[in-house]
């Protein structure tokens, strides 16, 4: 085990990242942009603890999938308990729906932290975000519409506009069982032909092989039959009605037969949005599927869901290489130049806030020429300097800051209008 470091320079864990202004202002407007989407859509937000009992993940994503097998972070609290720090936000959700049983048609938005001891790199992190909706208490095929749709409008209300959306079925406990079978019996006929990893995988989780990216298992997996050509008839027409509802909204979905997800909780329709733009090993900016046995594999009455997950970072690495969602210019309006000290800046500052203009001030009484300097460093457009003229005569010097750099002296008491005029 790695022990607490000895070096002075402590920095964040390997793979999670501080995320300092003005970058954090790109993850508002994201933040901000989702929940006014999906609230609209009749989505609340939920908020639940980061660490959870470990058997919601085990029982919840699937003790075989890679996340619980190999990525969880594990951890035993002062009184025994075993937990694990959510590697994604789902089961969680599902854990509290169960908890508190709310009436369905339940819908849930989240934002939450994800931890997963991955092997660090561009657009993969250990510590990552997501953005999230679940939709817990109906069948019906509309919702599956609805959810992938409201993830589509998120990227384009963005301005993300080069994504591809995947999209498979999964089936169900009556068709996909028969399917693994005949997976089973055809994988280990050419065991010797798949990578290293899943040549021993073929009995426990046969359909994981499928996504894998390895040269040795796509080669090997080539020929295989696909799941939606052996799914029951109510799979097949809760596949198509999906397909028809998405094309009738304008969303274009291309069927992948090797989108089966890392968790193990889909059945029926699961999704998947790529940025055209990112690398292909990073580059799913999202995705999500239906869960129909998840609330019950976790205490609960059969409670069918649907929902999505969207990763911040990858979002935000698909802006940049689309070039939207630019760095804001500045935060701030009027910096407010105090050479007096005393009253005068601190009832301005406190004055033009509270009429809604962004206002900073400098601190510990610098000269005029330090804070003329600061005030063009913090990207605000006026000056209001507060120097003895000005509090002789109770005035305000206003000057701009970027445009003509002209200057004019205003009653101290005039102040606040004047300049809500001229920021408009
Ligand atoms: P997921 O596909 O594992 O699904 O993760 C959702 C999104 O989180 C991914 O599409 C990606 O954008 C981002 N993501 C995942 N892992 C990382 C990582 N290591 N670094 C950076 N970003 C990452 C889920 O987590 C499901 N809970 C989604 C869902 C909701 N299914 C049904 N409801």
């Amino acid at each position: 085990m790695k022990t607490e470091t000895t070096t002075t320079n402590l920095v964040a864990p390997v793979g999670m990242h501080d995320v300092l202004y003005p970058h954090s202002v790109r993850w508002e407007q994201v933040i901000a942009t989702f929940a006014n989407l999906v609230e609209r859509a009749g989505f609340g937000l939920v908020i639940s603890p980061l660490l959870e009992d470990i058997a919601v993940f085990n029982r919840g994503i699937g003790s075989e999938s890679d996340v619980v097998r190999k990525e969880m972070y594990e951890l035993s609290d002062r009184g025994g308990r075993h937990l694990a720090l959510r590697p994604e936000g789902t089961a969680s959700i599902v854990r509290a729906f169960v908890q508190h049983r709310p009436n369905i048609v339940w819908k849930a938005w989240y934002l939450t932290p994800a931890f997963r001891y991955e092997r660090p790199q561009a657009g993969r992190y250990r510590q990552h975000h997501q953005l999230g909706v679940e939709l817990l208490g109906t069948h019906d095929p509309e919702a599956d519409i609805e959810i992938i749709s409201l993830a589509g409008s998120f990227y384009r209300s963005l301005g993300i506009k080069k994504v591809k959306l995947s999209i498979n079925s999964m089936g169900d406990s009556q068709c996909r069982p028969s399917y693994i079978e005949l997976l089973k019996n055809l994988l280990s006929e050419r065991k010797e032909q798949l990578c290293k990893e899943h040549e021993h995988r073929v009995e426990l989780n046969p359909l994981r092989i499928l996504d894998c990216k390895r040269e040795e298992c796509i080669q090997a997996t080539a020929d295989l039959p696909h799941l939606i050509d052996h799914l029951c008839s109510d799979c097949a027409s809760h596949f198509a009605t999906v397909q028809e509802g998405l094309a009738d909204l304008g969303f274009e979905a291309e069927v992948n037969h090797r989108l089966v997800r890392g968790l193990d909780y889909y059945t029926r329709t699961t999704f998947e949005f790529s940025a055209l733009m990112l690398q292909s090993a990073q580059n799913a900016i999202g995705g999500g599927g239906r869960y129909d046995g998840l609330v019950e594999a976790l205490g609960g009455p059969p409670t069918p869901g649907i929902g999505f997950g969207i990763g911040i970072e990858r979002l935000l690495l698909a802006a940049d290489e689309e070039g939207v969602l630019p760095l804001p210019e500045s935060s701030t309006d009027v910096f407010v130049i105090d050479i007096v000290g005393g009253h005068r800046a601190r009832t301005l500052v406190h004055e033009l806030r509270t009429h809604g203009i962004r206002a900073i001030r400098s601190f510990d009484n610098r000269s005029l020429k330090a804070q003329l300097k600061l005030a063009n460093r913090s990207g605000a457009r006026f000056a209001l300097i507060v120097g003895p003229d000005e509090d002789r005569a109770e005035a305000v010097t206003i000057k701009a800051l970027r445009e003509d750099e002209s200057q004019v002296s205003i009653k101290a008491s005039l102040v606040t209008d004047y300049m809500k005029g001229l920021l408009g």
